[in-house]
């Protein structure tokens, strides 16, 4: 069983410092196989926004985890235009990484994150050609054991927003995208830039997808909440594909805190999901099935 801690939309520069102390603390002392960090590392791509990131993610390693990270829109400049259409992403591969499709592949799973930010789309993403070749090409020849894990900023299905039967934008070129993920036998898709968590089957939503399990993570840090919604982090447990548990961590105002547990089993190219008991569930707070997105993260 691989343990995954994924974390979102940190956004240095609008965060509360004392969360990020918080979540350092917690996965120092849970020790996940592997911490994702799903984008929007900061709030508005400036150097000293981007540095502190770097320190952020150098006290994580310190601290031996292994990171797996991608950018995300805000960590393109969004005023200084110049910057923008010329380096868009130099600040974050001077200070974060300059691999922005990063891999990791472990005993049990093995995970391709993919860069969806871009210059023009201000904060829609997009996936391009090459990318899709990539979600293909990475995953031949893992071993069929193995949890297979895309990872990106933006959500690539359209999910739930608003009232009634309104849903968000997915990430450009996105019917092609879950055409890669279905032909690369993607398990897990994980994401954020909503600062909502969300988890539903992609059988429920799309059907080109397979057997795909989406889920989003809230906001860890930052100070900019929907609909009063916590920060929030996934903790995940994943076996062999087709089993896996998703504990919301929530910050209740002074520590953070499970919220919620669910278990879910694919069976017959479906995914299921059942809520585990908890003894330290938090009384008002209901992440995923239900939950109601509203358009986000400017
Ligand atoms: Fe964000
Ligand atoms: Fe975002």
């Amino acid at each position: 069983m691989a343990r995954i801690a994924h974390l979102s939309d940190i956004h240095f520069g609008a965060n509360d410092p004392n969360i990020v102390a918080a979540t350092i603390d917690w996965l120092k002392e849970k020790q996940p196989d592997l911490v994702i960090i799903s984008g929007d590392l900061t709030q508005r791509a400036r150097e000293g926004q981007f540095q502190d990131a770097a320190d952020y993610l150098r006290a994580l390693r310190q601290n031996g985890h292994k990171l797996l990270v991608i950018p995300g829109n805000h960590d393109i400049p969004l005023y200084d235009v110049f910057r923008r259409f010329v380096s868009p992403l130099g600040r974050y591969k001077r200070h974060i990484a300059q691999d922005l499709c990063p891999w990791v592949e472990t005993d049990e799973a093995a995970i391709l994150g993919i860069n969806t930010a871009r210059s023009l789309t201000i904060k829609d993403g997009r996936i391009n050609r090459d990318q899709m070749g990539l979600i293909r090409q990475r995953f031949t020849g893992v071993a069929p054991s193995k949890t297979r894990i895309l990872v990106t900023h933006h959500p690539l299905f359209e999910l739930p927003i608003g009232q009634g039967n309104e849903l968000s934008e997915a990430v450009g070129r996105h019917e092609d995208a879950l055409q890669a993920i279905a032909d690369a036998g993607i398990h897990l898709t994980l994401a954020g830039h909503f600062h909502r968590t969300y988890a539903e089957a992609a059988t429920k939503m799309v059907a080109e997808a397979g057997p795909t399990l989406v889920i989003q993570a809230g906001t860890a840090t930052s100070t900019r909440l929907r609909n009063q919604e916590p920060q929030s982090f996934n903790w995940l447990h994943v076996e062999q594909g087709d089993r896996m548990e998703l504990q919301v961590i929530v910050w209740n105002g002074e520590e953070f805190q499970r919220a919620s547990h669910v278990g879910f089993s694919l069976k017959e190219e479906q995914w299921h999901s059942e809520e585990l008991s908890t003894h330290e569930q938090t009384t008002e707070y209901f992440p995923a099935a239900n939950a109601q997105l509203t358009a986000v993260d400017r």
